[in-house]
């Protein structure tokens, strides 16, 4: 089942010199997680400042003139202006959703996010392949918690932009609450956070909270389903909009196993999957030397090597799912050609992370551009 063959990293859609040289002498000299910190903190920074946001557009993202020529398509019940979305992880906490779309993502889904705040596993816990362009992470849901993130969200809702902006909110498990008490607690984060989502989704598919993902299996999963279900019918009557909900899964489900999810969701009433999470397999194909990847540890792989099983995921997922049902495809998007192959296979939505590492934030702009004037073909 599992396929991991493609590995060597397309040099398409390659950054440009700026960010190539930033990468190679400044970035990764720094450990994997201090460099993302203080990505985020520019982010904050040049966000904050007057001018800042059409500056972030103009140099990085869709300048806003041109963007707003493109047609939009309406998916979840919100207006995207392109199919490529950021992934979780990036912005667990919220702090920087808007200035993630000035860089020319469609949508932002921040996140994951648990009911308590929590530290996270002990550092080092992010780490760079470099050879495959890949990462390996055991951050372990480091997060301030479901209160503060619906608070950064309130602020950036306040906006009129803030309104219209897409934001997905991804929710997991508090590594303290057990298993058994697995849907209670997601609920608590599906009540506080349905207010500011643009939609909800269900992490189930992290491996780096003991157990967490199996939560997949139909009967773990189902009480969190309908839990989740619950909180988000009720904010859609109080708020009169819609706040469909989606589940998360891991590229490391076994093809059955992924039909099982699939028809529990169209089941119990959600809007759709999210194929896929990061894999706790380390394929023979990597480039990166066995032993560095052994020396490394636990932790979930993302980069190149998981796009032909997330694309085979898509694929399985269209067959199954209802037509009306959305697939947000995650997993190893690299170049424009990734990003169209998914759309051209079924996917409403696509979603991105390591590769906005290593080819920066002119990255989503630049790929999405490359798709010509109708990004959705
Ligand atoms: C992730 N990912 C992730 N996913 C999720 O649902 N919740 C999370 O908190 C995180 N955290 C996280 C941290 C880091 C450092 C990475 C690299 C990834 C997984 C991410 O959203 C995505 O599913 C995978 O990375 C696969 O896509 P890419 O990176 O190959 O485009």
């Amino acid at each position: 089942m599992s396929t991991y063959r493609k590995a060597v990293p397309s040099t398409d859609d390659a950054p440009r010199g700026a960010y190539a040289a930033l990468f190679r002498h400044v970035l990764t000299r720094l450990d994997a997680e201090q460099a993302h910190r203080l990505t985020v903190r520019a982010l904050r920074l040049a966000h904050a400042v007057p001018g800042g946001p059409a500056l972030l557009r103009a140099v990085f993202g869709t300048p806003h003139p041109l963007r707003d020529r493109r047609p939009a398509r309406t998916v979840l019940g919100a207006e995207h202006r392109s199919p490529l979305g950021m992934a979780a992880g990036f912005d667990k906490d919220g702090e920087v959703p808007l200035a993630l779309l000035d860089l020319g993502f469609g949508h932002v889904e921040v996140g994951t996010v648990t009911a308590q705040a929590q530290p996270g596993n002990p550092a080092p816990r992010s780490f760079r392949l470099l050879a495959d362009q890949a990462l390996i992470n055991r951050m372990g849901f480091n997060n301030h918690g479901a209160q503060e993130l619906a608070r950064n969200l309130a602020a950036a809702r306040r906006t009129e932009r803030g309104q219209r902006a897409v934001i997905g909110v991804n929710i997991g498990k508090s590594k303290v609450t057990a298993l058994e008490d697995a849907a209670e607690d997601y609920r608590f984060s599906a009540r506080l956070l349905a207010p500011y989502a643009t939609y909800l989704a269900i992490n189930v598919s992290s491996p780096n909270t003991p157990g967490l993902r199996d939560l997949q299996t139909t009967e773990a999963l189902r009480p969190i389903l309908e839990a989740v279900l619950e909180e988000a019918r009720a904010a859609a009557r109080r708020l009169r909009r819609e706040v469909p909900v989606l589940v998360k899964i891991a590229p490391d489900l076994h093809d059955d196993d992924v039909l099982a999810v699939a028809r529990l969701a169209t089941e119990v009433g959600l809007a759709g999957v999210i194929a896929a999470n990061t894999t706790i397999a380390r394929p023979e194909s990597l480039l990166t030397d066995a032993d560095r990847v052994h020396s490394i540890g636990a932790g979930g792989l993302s980069g190149p090597i998981l796009a032909e099983r997330s694309l085979e995921m898509l694929r399985l997922l269209r067959r199954e799912l209802p037509e009306e049902a959305v697939i947000i495809s995650c997993g190893g998007v690299t170049t424009a050609a990734d990003l169209r192959a998914r759309l051209e296979a079924g996917a409403d939505l696509v979603q991105g992370y390591t590769a906005l590492i290593y080819r920066g934030p002119g990255w989503a702009g630049r790929i999405v551009r490359k798709l010509g004037a109708d990004p959705w073909g």
